[in-house]
């Protein structure tokens, strides 16, 4: 398994799929635990990430692991990967066409790690996954399940760098994830 996300990351690391590479020091494929059993997924790398190759390495990265901190996980236990993995330009969003040609890679690191649970962070991450209708600022913090996946979104950690206000419902939604993981556990043993 360990192999197919080396693999992966190897790819993206020579990925010219769309245009975003041009610009981009290199690819962040995304790292973590190989048989994690969350899946956080960004945005796309910010200036950092794309000096490091690594994701969430900046201030948003820094608040992440904080919240993870505060539930007792660690980077290292969880995965960690982008709707996109070049950074666009001056951190603007990515276009969708820049997300359908790297939805494969992403799709592909979902098939390998096979997580109990997605967490999306942010909208971009959100629409990949559920309805364009949908608002965040709604839908944070509960469950949906799709495709037989379990999915969660919750606001993107920079958001809340930048809004001061939804920096406590981050936190409060993260201190939900453990309990929801519990609850996939019990549905998945009958329990
Ligand atoms: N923001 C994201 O969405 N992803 C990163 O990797 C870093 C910042």
């Amino acid at each position: 398994m360990n192999n197919k996300i080396d693999q992966i990351a190897s790819e993206v690391k020579t990925c010219q799929r769309c245009a975003l590479y041009k610009n981009a020091i290199q690819g962040v494929p995304g790292e973590g635990n190989p048989e994690a059993r969350v899946f956080f997924i960004g945005e796309g790398p910010g200036q950092e990430e794309d000096k490091q190759g690594r994701p969430f390495v900046g201030q948003a990265g820094k608040f992440l692991e904080e919240m993870l901190g505060l539930i007792g996980w660690k980077r290292e236990d969880v995965f960690i990967g982008n709707i996109v993995k070049h950074r666009p330009p001056g951190n603007r969003d990515p276009l969708p066409e820049e997300i359908d040609a790297c939805w494969p890679y992403l799709d592909a690191q979902l098939e390998a790690i096979k997580p109990k649970l997605i967490v999306l962070l942010g909208r971009h991450a959100m629409y990949r996954f559920l309805p364009s209708d949908f608002r965040i600022s709604k839908e944070h913090g509960k469950i949906f399940r799709r495709q037989g996946k379990f999915i969660t979104p919750l606001y993107h950690p920079a958001a809340a760098l930048y809004h001061g206000g939804l920096r406590q419902t981050l936190i409060q939604d993260f201190k939900k994830l453990p309990k929801m993981l519990a609850k996939i556990d019990s549905l998945a043993t009958g329990g």
